[in-house]
């Protein structure tokens, strides 16, 4: 088989680009122990959420001066609690996870958006300065009802 000359150098500068990636990623995850965002990772054992802490107590929690957690189990096809009452001001810590499939945690006017999965805590601290009702949506397609998932966050 003949191979055009202009063909072959492309081949091999197309391979030589796909070995530089690949090594410049390699080294990156396996020697400098590169990772995506996100400090530590978080598990749980997700049948076991109501005996695990924080998860034995879901909703909001002062945890000192004007800041709380807020322990949310997402599940198909609510959230546990399906309303909680903030303070306003208060600096929210979210421990967000769910014991069946991946749900969604986007609470609407906020940037607070998160993926919730099975055997993960997701966290993020949001404070909340802007008194109203705040809907919270699951945008992760979980199943029959999954339009109907969704709980409130209310502010004052
Ligand atoms: Cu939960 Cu969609």
């Amino acid at each position: 088989m003949h191979i055009h000359r202009l063909e072959k150098i492309w081949l091999l500068f197309g391979t030589g680009m796909l070995i530089v990636f690949l090594t410049v990623v390699g080294v990156g995850a396996f020697a400098l122990g590169m990772e995506p965002p996100g400090h530590h990772r978080h598990t749980v054992d997700p049948e076991k959420l109501s005996t695990t802490e924080p998860f034995n107590r879901p909703g909001l929690h002062a945890i000192g001066g004007n800041a709380y957690e807020a322990n949310i189990i997402a599940f198909t096809f609510s959230y546990s609690p399906s309303i909680m009452e903030v303070p306003l001001g208060a600096k929210v810590t979210f421990n967000v996870t769910t014991p069946d499939v991946v749900h969604g945690f986007q609470v609407v006017g906020t940037n607070i958006n998160m993926m919730v999965v099975p055997g993960e805590v997701n966290h993020l601290t949001y404070t909340f300065d802007k008194p109203g009702e705040y809907l919270v949506l699951c945008n992760e397609y979980c199943g029959a009802a999954h339009e109907a998932m969704m709980m409130k966050i209310i502010v004052k």
